[in-house]
């Protein structure tokens, strides 16, 4: 895992991948997706806005993060005094609908968080390398019920043009990754004009992409 990687990320002043709002995935499949849910786990959440966005609509957010920097400015952003208790030796960050993590994502189990009808996964499977992507994608699918739905966002650009992270993954990957899961593209827009870097880097094109994947029986 490296930790090197992201710690030097959430050393600087601001990061490329945080978004000042909810996904826009998020809100539009809301209703559809999330909004008769008790609790919705966003794995590798960062400090993301997902996790107040869900807690507003009253649905426990459970992140896990492993970064203490991300996930104290998340609290301080959003104004919350968490409770910290040490489970493990894993630190737990609550706030009224939110219970944060601050662990290795691997670390986590059913003991800690239980499993989940919903999980939401937005910039998590595309940080991680290669090798690691198997690894999380039992993981994930451990942390799920039977009958549960993963909601994932990937992107898509030309391989060749951007080495990532983001990793470019498809179809076909998340196919290996959850086999026997009942894949389906939910939406996908371009996200070209969203950050400077994407220019820059001169992509032909640049997608997000929703994944529903399910399974008939796990
Ligand atoms: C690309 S960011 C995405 C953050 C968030 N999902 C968002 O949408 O803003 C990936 C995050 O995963 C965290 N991370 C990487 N490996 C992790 C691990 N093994 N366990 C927990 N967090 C991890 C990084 O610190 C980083 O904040």
């Amino acid at each position: 895992m490296d930790f090197e990687f992201w710690n030097n990320c959430w050393a600087r002043p601001t990061q490329p991948f945080h978004l000042t709002a909810p996904h826009h995935f998020l809100t539009k499949y809301f209703p559809a997706y999330l909004s008769h849910q008790e609790r919705v786990l966003l794995p590798l959440c960062g400090k993301t806005q997902d996790l107040n966005f869900l807690a507003k609509h009253g649905i426990h957010a459970i992140g896990i993060e492993f970064n203490p920097v991300a996930v104290d400015s998340f609290f301080k952003d959003s104004g919350l005094a968490p409770t910290i208790t040490d489970e493990d030796g894993k630190a737990r960050y609550q706030a009224p609908c939110i219970d944060l993590w601050c662990a290795d994502f691997f670390d986590i189990t059913t003991s800690d968080v239980g499993r989940f009808e919903r999980i939401f996964d937005r910039a998590a499977l595309i940080a991680l390398p290669d090798e690691l992507r198997p690894a999380y994608a039992q993981h994930l699918v451990k942390l799920l019920k039977s009958e549960g739905k993963i909601l994932l966002v990937t992107m898509d650009y030309v391989a060749e043009e951007m080495s990532g992270p983001p990793f470019r993954i498809d179809l076909l990957e998340l196919e290996r990754l959850f086999p026997n899961a009942i894949i389906k593209e939910l939406d996908r827009t371009s996200i070209l004009d969203s950050h400077p870097r994407w220019r820059e880097l001169k992509l032909s094109y640049l997608d997000e992409v929703l994944y529903d994947i399910h399974f008939n029986e796990l």
